[in-house]
């Protein structure tokens, strides 16, 4: 046989189950998965011993903001960081968001986002196209559907960037992403009732006294609650496809639970940051370092979100990262509405999942796996190029120790952080090794890439999870 590569003797773990097996590359694309493969690979091929090991499909992290000019400043983590942190977490494809600068077209975005990634990306890569102006950028989107674009973003927040969607334009975004195959992800935060609280609370006593705490304080649950009712009104009456980005509360969780079972077409994803980290962050003398939007909540909501992955109600975890360093983060300067937002995360997705997931017996392998890898790729419209391990697919792999956990320290990864939210944290489910289509990009935990070598991935249409599509009728054989 013409193998290049074959996995043996590790457990394949797939969102249906997981069993003994060999995986076999040829070139970029797996070639086989199945038993003894390793007595037919030709001399010369590499036989990678993985006993005790769990073999996965790559992770695809669909929410990232690599190099995001945002809140003054630059997200720190470039095309190159980022995805070399990722492909230490064992994340094979990610997915960012491509937003017109100032008065851009979609299509300028879509180039400037191509211009910064194909030189740099060390893994495979798309965009979700940000619509930040209906009336200029709603006659675009059949264009970039065409051009292999079909997933779409509008943020309810961010008016001080110009990003900011109404009513008016989610309304009609479902509509075109019904009509064209689409889907919306949404960022789903009250802008009315925020803009009130945080102007209450906008006074330099209460800045002196409760300093980043006025982040959560300024956010209760209702405003992410409201926003995805919101949203999903919007959904269920144009029968348009949406998906709700960082869901962070259960309030939340419970109104996308009721929305799928009346049969509204509507997926939710949370983030890794919201299963683990809660709003006690905010008391520390770093707790500026935490802010990101929207804030992490409460223990209870961390419970109901576990909970919603485990029923379904969740379908996704990914990242959001968007990475500042401290010297960024100190820009805030007492005040909390300049702190830049977001996280770092890419490095310790599938650790943070598999940690507190699987050995925290919240999850089975097979649903880490499901939720981190394969339902992303099924919904974003990858599959079964990603998220599986079958012949015809990408031959991207991560291979994990169950076992080793590892010190999370910052001055040891890839990201461009200096800092670290869950610095110190033993976790287990760093990438031992990493394929990405074929090549092999981190050994033994150490990233061995190369910038240039992630592709970008055209989708013909927004997926969904009953995507059950075989790799070789889609023409992915080897
Ligand atoms: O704080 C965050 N999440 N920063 C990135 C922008 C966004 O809202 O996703
Ligand atoms: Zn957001
Ligand atoms: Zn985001």
């Amino acid at each position: 046989m013409n193998y290049d590569v074959v996995i043996t003797n590790g457990i394949v773990v797939s969102a249906e189950g997981q069993t003994r097996a060999d995986v076999a590359i040829s070139g970029e694309r797996i070639a086989a998965v199945g038993p003894g493969l390793a007595a037919s690979a030709p001399r010369g091929a590499e036989i990678l011993d993985a006993r005790g090991r769990l073999v996965l499909p790559g992770g695809v992290d669909v929410h990232v903001h690599l190099e995001l000019p945002f809140c003054g400043t630059v997200s720190s983590d470039d095309w190159n960081t980022g995805t070399r942190a990722a492909a230490r977490g064992g994340v094979t494809t990610v997915i960012d968001f491509a937003i017109p600068y100032g008065q851009e077209s979609l299509l300028e975005a879509y180039k400037n986002w191509m211009a910064k990634a194909g030189p740099k990306a060390c893994v495979d890569y798309c965009f979700h196209m940000a619509i930040t102006n209906w009336d200029r950028h709603g006659p675009e989107m059949e264009q970039l559907v065409g051009m292999g674009c079909p997933t779409f973003k509008e943020f309810m927040i961010y008016a001080s960037e110009g990003w900011q969607s109404d009513d008016r334009a989610i309304y009609n975004t479902l509509e075109k992403c019904r009509d064209l195959g689409g889907m919306l992800l949404v960022h789903a935060e009250s802008s009315r009732v925020l803009d009130e609280l945080i102007a209450r609370h906008h006074t330099p006593e209460l800045m002196r006294q409760c300093g980043a705490r006025l982040h959560p304080m300024t956010r209760p649950n209702f405003i992410e609650a409201e926003a995805i009712q919101r949203a999903i009104t919007w959904a269920e009456v144009t029968g348009g496809r949406l998906y709700i980005v960082h869901m962070s509360t259960a309030e939340g969780t419970e109104i996308v639970k009721a929305a799928r079972a009346r049969g509204v077409d509507v997926y939710a994803e949370t983030c890794a940051q919201y299963l683990v980290l809660d709003d006690s962050v905010f008391d520390g003398p770093d707790g500026h370092l935490f802010a990101c939007c929207p804030q992490v909540k409460k223990p209870k909501d961390q419970e109901r979100l576990w909970q919603g992955l485990k029923d379904g109600d969740v379908s996704v975890v990914s990242t959001d990262t968007c990475t500042f360093t401290r010297a960024q983060k100190a820009r805030w300067e007492g005040d909390w509405t300049r702190i830049p937002m977001g996280l770092p995360g890419l490095e310790t997705l599938l650790p943070i999942v598999y940690t507190h997931g699987v050995l925290g017996g919240r999850l089975t392998p097979s649903e880490f796996v499901a939720k981190c890898c394969t339902n992303p790729a099924r919904i974003m419209g990858l599959y079964p190029r990603k998220g599986v391990l079958a012949a015809g697919s990408d031959a991207d792999v991560a291979i994990i120790d169950p076992e080793r956990r590892i010190e999370v320290d910052h001055r040891t990864m890839e990201t461009h952080a200096d800092w670290s939210p869950y610095q110190g944290w033993p976790l287990a489910g760093f990438a031992e090794t990493t394929f990405c289509r074929g090549r092999k990009i981190v050994a033994d935990y150490r990233f061995i890439g190369a910038s240039g070598w992630g592709r970008w991935l055209p989708r013909e249409r927004a997926g969904s999870l009953e995507d059950q599509t075989p790799a070789a009728a889609v023409g992915l054989s080897v």
